[in-house]
């Protein structure tokens, strides 16, 4: 059965093909010919990630599924959150959002966060969410040249080095990004 994963990234696309199988054929957007930027208008990444699955599915009439991941600071009202990629701005620049985070946290006691992804999956007519979360704390400083995004500044619940000093092996057994993709493929297996 073909299905869309709603996204340009192949690297993604073949790690989550391995994982399934050959009971799906995953598709990339490019795939299917959608080229144009797919809106993602609402304030909370579940939105954002159902707007994203159901644009796709009802434009291009095939089964989808869209991912949408940020950084959830509690002590910052949620941000970055939907806005986690263009935190300090369009130029969309990791460090500058790490030196941002850094600088809005100063002085800050709740170092609290968790990073969220959200996978929509609209199969015929109907949608279904699935979420992974990773907790942990944002530290003062940047720590590890690996991962991307906040990680240098992240420390995972129960360890002590942040997501940026861990091999991408070690990131993937406690990550967001995983965990959502864990459920969505146990769905998937079982439908
Ligand atoms: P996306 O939805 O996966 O493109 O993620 C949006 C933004 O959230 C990224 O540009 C990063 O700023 C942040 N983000 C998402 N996942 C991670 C992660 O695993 N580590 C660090 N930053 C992340």
């Amino acid at each position: 059965m073909k299905l869309c994963f709603a996204t340009n990234n192949q690297n993604k696309l073949r790690e989550i093909q391995a994982l399934l199988g050959d009971r799906f054929e995953l598709v990339t957007l490019a795939d299917i010919g959608c080229t144009e930027d797919i809106p993602e208008p609402y304030d909370t990444i579940q939105e954002n990630a159902k707007a994203k699955s159901s644009y796709v599915s009802e434009k291009y009439g095939i089964d989808c599924f869209a991912d949408d991941s940020g950084l959830v600071v509690p002590s910052l009202n949620g941000e970055p959150g939907v806005h986690s990629a263009y935190y300090a701005g369009p130029q969309r620049s990791h460090d500058d959002n790490i030196a941002l985070l850094l600088k809005n946290l100063s002085g800050v006691e709740d170092r609290n966060a968790y990073f969220l992804t959200v996978i929509s999956l609209s199969l015929g007519n109907t949608y279904y969410a699935f979420e992974g979360r990773a907790h942990g704390k944002i530290i003062d400083e940047k720590r590890g040249s690996g991962g991307f995004g906040y990680d240098p500044a992240f420390v995972p619940d129960g360890q002590d080095r942040t997501f940026a000093e861990m091999t991408l092996a070690e990131k993937s057994q406690i990550s967001h990004r995983s965990i959502a993709f864990a459920a969505l493929i146990d769905f998937l297996d079982h439908h």
